[in-house]
């Protein structure tokens, strides 16, 4: 392959080359509100197969199948339970991705071989009109190779994977800027997070839901979001309470301002403190310290509260353990 075609998503010629792309079974890098998706033909196992081939992800790792309605969501999974549809109304377009009964119109390789499917409507326009047409759903994981840093702009796709896929669609920087919030129906009142992201617990619980912690840490590659490393920097990252002032380190601050002197350089991604900015800059601002080459990335963290705590699950994945 000689490199990806690269697409605007405000023009509506090139929206319907990358429909005609997808419905044709070629693997295309869409922009979402969460992070950029490597997209492909949910229904055509051997696209599927090519983005597996092309984030080079190991194939026991589910994908998020991507829906342009809800309605079209239950059309296909018709066994969807009565509280994903509450979910759906209360979230969707939005960064919620919900595990339903997965429908035969969904090929094994797009659950990795589990019989749950996990679903969302994207709050991107342009990723629900590229879904629109394509005229069928798309598979996408994030558009990074596997255990990187997820993208959230065109060049940062393009960065990883420009000559592994076939065309990138820019629609601009992601404004969440993390990924979707997986979860699993339990019951009729309680979900099981499996992965925290764009909705809260808080927003959860706040439509009266119980919500219980199906967030585990595995030194093994079952779900590489839980990874003890994964959304890894090449440079070293390290959690610090406080900054040391190291030479020939960075700091990243989460939330807030810190005097830091010392430092080569300093990132605080809200001064603010406002953790939906924080989130929307995160994975720009370790892309750009990473490519500074220091010796260490040292991150003052927020608290795991809100937002905060998708924020500090991705960071601690990020960080090199000193334990032992
Ligand atoms: O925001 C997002 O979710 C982005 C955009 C592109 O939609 N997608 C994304 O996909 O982050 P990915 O593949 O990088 O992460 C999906 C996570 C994985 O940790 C996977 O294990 C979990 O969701 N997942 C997906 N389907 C699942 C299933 N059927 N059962 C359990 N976990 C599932
Ligand atoms: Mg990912």
């Amino acid at each position: 392959m000689t490199g990806a075609v690269l697409l605007d998503a405000s023009s509506a010629t090139d929206l319907e080359r990358a429909g005609r792309l997808l419905a044709g079974g070629a693997v295309v890098a869409i922009p979402t509100e969460t992070v950029y998706g490597l997209a492909a033909d949910a229904t055509n196992p051997i696209a599927v197969a090519r983005v597996f081939e092309a984030k080079r992800r190991p194939s026991f790792d589910p994908l998020i199948v991507h829906f342009a309605s809800a309605g079209d969501v239950w059309a296909m999974c018709p066994l969807a339970p009565p509280l994903a549809r509450r979910l759906a109304e209360r979230f969707w377009p939005g960064p919620l991705t919900i595990l339903v009964p997965r429908p035969e119109a969904i090929p094994l390789v797009v659950t990795a071989g589990l019989e749950l499917v996990g679903v969302r409507v994207p709050g991107h326009p342009a990723a629900r009109a590229l879904i629109a047409s394509a005229g069928v759903p798309l598979a996408a994981p994030s558009a990074n190779l596997f255990g990187a840093l997820s993208p959230t702009t065109a060049a940062a796709v393009f960065e990883g994977l420009g000559s592994r896929i076939d065309a990138v669609v820019d629609g601009g920087a992601c404004t969440v800027g993390l990924e979707s919030t997986v979860v699993r129906v339990v019951d009729d009142s309680t979900v099981e997070v499996l992965r925290p992201g764009g909705v809260p617990n808080e927003a959860l619980r706040a439509i009266g839901l119980d919500v219980v912690d199906g967030v585990r840490v595995l030194e093994r590659p079952l779900a590489p979001g839980q990874l003890a490393r994964h959304y890894a920097t090449h440079t070293p990252l390290r959690l610090v309470a406080a900054p040391d002032g190291r030479r020939g380190a960075a700091l990243l601050v989460v939330s807030g301002r810190v005097d830091a002197p010392g430092y080569e350089r300093v990132v605080e991604l809200s001064p603010e403190g406002d953790l939906r900015i924080a989130a929307a800059n995160l994975f720009i601002s370790l892309r750009a310290l990473d490519a500074a080459r220091l010796d260490t990335i040292d991150v003052i963290a927020c608290e795991p509260v809100g937002l905060g705590a998708a924020i500090v699950d991705r960071l601690s994945r990020a960080a090199v353990r000193e334990e032992l």
